[in-house]
């Protein structure tokens, strides 16, 4: 009881929220580094890297996956439960976004998180659909072993202009979400202060650039190597 109340309460929320937050981006960071092998040539590298990932480390692997499902909902579930907090509260709806100059950090991308993160949640499910689950994925034979053929199934799916144009779009939604995200995160951990806080904001900028721009590298590098389709 006294569990509970503390996880529903104001601060249990904020914090679950932060936590689960950096989590996803300490995720997105390796996602991200597991990704540069896409760049190379050679399609082995790359397979054999998430290969090596889902049936090399044995049950390590399942415990992974079903904690990052984990966070994800808890993650989602409580933007949800604030989101809809924050509207029960007001008396009236907003009719216009002010920025309180210093005193504040509404932003655009502050006041659209759910949004973008309903948005990052739906491209997830396709995202899994089309390059772990689905009906595109092929097979390849390595060390005379049949393992799946991520590589080619990404450089597929990227040799459309449709889906790199998907891509791009979501990834800037994704650089906006971070950018709130990644400050908000600590602020709700309740590591800034004075002096720290404007490094962590300048920092969360740098942070989501840097996702967005890598992510949306992949799809504009696969589809001019392989010459995509108009
Ligand atoms: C161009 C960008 C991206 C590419 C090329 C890419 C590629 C892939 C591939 C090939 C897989 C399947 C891995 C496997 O089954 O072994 C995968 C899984 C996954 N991706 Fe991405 N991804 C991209 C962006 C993202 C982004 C931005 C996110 C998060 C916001 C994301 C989240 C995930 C998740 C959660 C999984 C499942 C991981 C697992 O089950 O181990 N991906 N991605």
């Amino acid at each position: 009881m006294r569990l509970s109340m503390s996880l529903l309460s104001s601060l249990g929320k904020k914090i679950f929220m932060g936590i689960t937050g950096l989590a996803l981006s300490g995720f997105i960071v390796v996602h991200l580094i597991g990704n540069l092998a896409l760049l190379n040539p050679d399609k082995d590298p790359f397979n054999k890297y998430a290969h090596f990932l889902t049936q090399s480390l044995g049950n390590v692997i399942y415990v992974a996956e079903i904690s990052l499902v984990a966070i994800f909902l808890i993650h989602f579930s409580y933007a949800i439960i604030i989101t809809i907090g924050n509207w029960m509260a007001r008396p009236t709806g907003y009719k216009k976004v002010t920025n309180a100059k210093h005193t504040s950090r509404k932003t655009i991308a502050s006041t659209t998180q759910i949004y973008t993160g309903i948005i990052i949640i739906t491209f997830l499910i396709l995202h899994l659909l089309h390059f772990k689950y689905g009906e595109s994925i092929m097979y390849t034979t390595m060390d005379g072993q049949e393992i799946r053929d991520l590589y080619v199934v990404v450089y597929n799916f990227f040799s459309n202009i449709w889906n790199v144009i998907f891509y791009i779009a979501v990834m800037i939604l994704l650089g906006f979400h971070l950018s709130h995200g990644f400050w908000s995160a600590f602020q709700s951990l309740g590591l800034n202060g004075l002096r720290f806080t404007p490094f962590v904001y300048g920092l969360g900028y740098v942070f989501a650039v840097v996702m967005a721009v890598g992510f949306i590298f992949f799809p504009i590098w696969v589809f001019f190597t392989t010459g995509g389709t108009l």
